[in-house]
């Protein structure tokens, strides 16, 4: 069997993804607040034909955050804007809430990028988990798990039909005749539903790509669901590869049952890594990051993953029963959960067993290593590439380019070039038919 072609998205954050790479890179971390740090990630991204960078969001930040980490969570929208006139070839996938921002508004605003960067938009759709967001929007509470995605189906089906409202052909465009568009071609939405109400049309055509790249991150039953239907990417964080076939497995099974072709969803799990030129030097770098981790961000950054405020809770002591007995916001807090009940230990020290990292798969060896581990989950059936988060950037990402894909492309696991001006087109991702067609 021919090696399968692997996809790769880049995560990009401030001097990396290790909470402590901004105190070992030699650049400035404040270059993270300049166009230009970003302007060189894509750069080097798109010199290794990656398909796309991803930009995380978090639309509160509870305030520990600022203390340890350099805080440069930007708009992801406006700042995948400024990279599409500086890239040609890349994806654009930025983070967009479907509990706190409102369907058209969604729909206009990734369209936008769709447009500027020449069908190069990916959305991934989150539902928001922590519950400091609804303070930030004048909201008494945060919905609840099940609400927050029983509207997230809505969410991205009026979204679809606000994208679907211009059919492929419908601008004329005709000076002789004065015709712009024909109005024949233009159905409004009049979506009315349990969540939205939402009934015109968008002030320009439907986008490059028909649908920007619909991507997820949820792993609940809930979250899976929503995946099955619309994600054409996923991002999860299976710690292991008997968890990773299983989860991908079951993503497939349940596209294929909601009428999909299992083959147009891609799962690629996050995976944090460190390379050296040797073993050793890898992992002297990866105990260098993990000798700065402080235990007071780690408890707190536990509980911040997985949806909850941290200031509302006392270190030194276990998590409380009541919150135990409730149930748990996000999947990660049932893990999360179960070991708390098994351990009964304070939460500085549950936050010693938890790490508290944003994923569940490390790695740190030699490129020829880091090649290998990836050939065998992708031989395995595990995944259809990954999503990068190296601890440290830029130097991560450009060995990561230099070093590890150069191998993959010997054994036909990676273009050296990008199929297409899309971001489709690198992901074999078809173009949703629009209405007329
Ligand atoms: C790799 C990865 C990236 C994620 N990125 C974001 C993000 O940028 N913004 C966000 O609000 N949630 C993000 N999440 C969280 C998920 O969207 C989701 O809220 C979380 O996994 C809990 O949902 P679940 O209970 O369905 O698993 C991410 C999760 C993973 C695994």
């Amino acid at each position: 069997m021919p090696n399968r072609e692997l996809h790769f998205t880049a995560f990009i954050a401030p001097a990396g993804y290790h909470e402590s790479a901004w105190r070992v890179v030699p650049e400035d971390p404040r270059s993270a607040l300049t166009l230009p740090y970003y302007a060189q990630l894509a750069q080097i991204a798109e010199s290794g034909a990656l398909d796309a960078l991803f930009c995380a969001d978090n639309i509160s930040i509870a305030e520990y955050r600022v203390e340890h980490l350099p805080q440069a969570l930007f708009d992801p929208l406006e700042l995948l804007s400024a990279l599409a006139a500086l890239t040609e070839r890349i994806g654009l996938i930025a983070t967009g809430s479907t509990t706190y921002t409102a369907p058209w508004e969604l729909a206009r605003r990734f369209a936008t990028l769709d447009f500027l960067s020449g069908g190069r938009a990916g959305w991934n759709i989150v539902t928001t988990s922590s519950v400091l967001t609804a303070a930030n929007y004048g909201r008494d509470e945060h919905p609840a798990h099940g609400e927050r995605y029983a509207a997230a189906v809505e969410f991205v089906e009026v979204v679809r039909r606000v994208w679907d409202a211009w059919e492929d052909d419908a601008v004329v465009g005709s000076k002789e005749s004065g015709v712009w568009a024909d109005r024949a071609k233009v159905r409004a939405p009049h979506f009315h539903g349990e969540h939205f109400d939402v009934a015109g049309i968008l002030p320009f055509p439907r986008s490059p790509q028909g649908h920007p790249v619909l991507v997820q991150a949820g792993s609940s039953d809930a979250g899976m669901d929503l995946a099955a239907r619309y994600a054409e990417l996923v991002f999860t964080r299976q710690p292991t590869i008997a968890d990773a076939i299983a989860f991908r497995g079951a993503l497939r099974e349940r596209a294929a049952r909601s009428g999909r072709s299992p083959d147009h969803l891609h799962v690629l799990p996050a995976l944090m890594y460190t390379l050296g030129s040797t073993e050793a030097e890898a992992r002297a770098r990866q105990d260098e990051l993990e000798a700065l981790a402080s235990s007071e961000f780690r408890w707190r950054n536990m509980l911040w993953m997985v949806g909850l405020d941290p200031d509302a809770f006392d270190p030194d002591a276990p998590l409380p029963d009541g919150l135990l007995a409730a149930p748990a916001p996000t999947s990660g807090a049932e893990r999360l959960f179960a070991t708390a009940r098994r351990e009964r230990v304070p939460l500085r020290e549950l936050g010693r067993i938890h790490a508290g990292m944003p994923t569940n798969l490390t790695f740190a060896g030699t490129p020829e290593q880091l090649a290998r581990f990836i050939a065998r989950w992708s031989d395995a059936g595990a995944v259809d590439g990954f999503t990068l988060m190296a601890t440290t950037l830029p130097d991560g990402l450009a060995d990561f380019v230099d070093h590890v894909l150069p191998i993959l492309r010997r054994e036909g696991r990676h273009r050296s070039a990008y199929a297409g001006t899309t971001l489709r087109e690198p992901l074999g991702l078809p173009r949703p038919p629009g209405r007329g067609s």
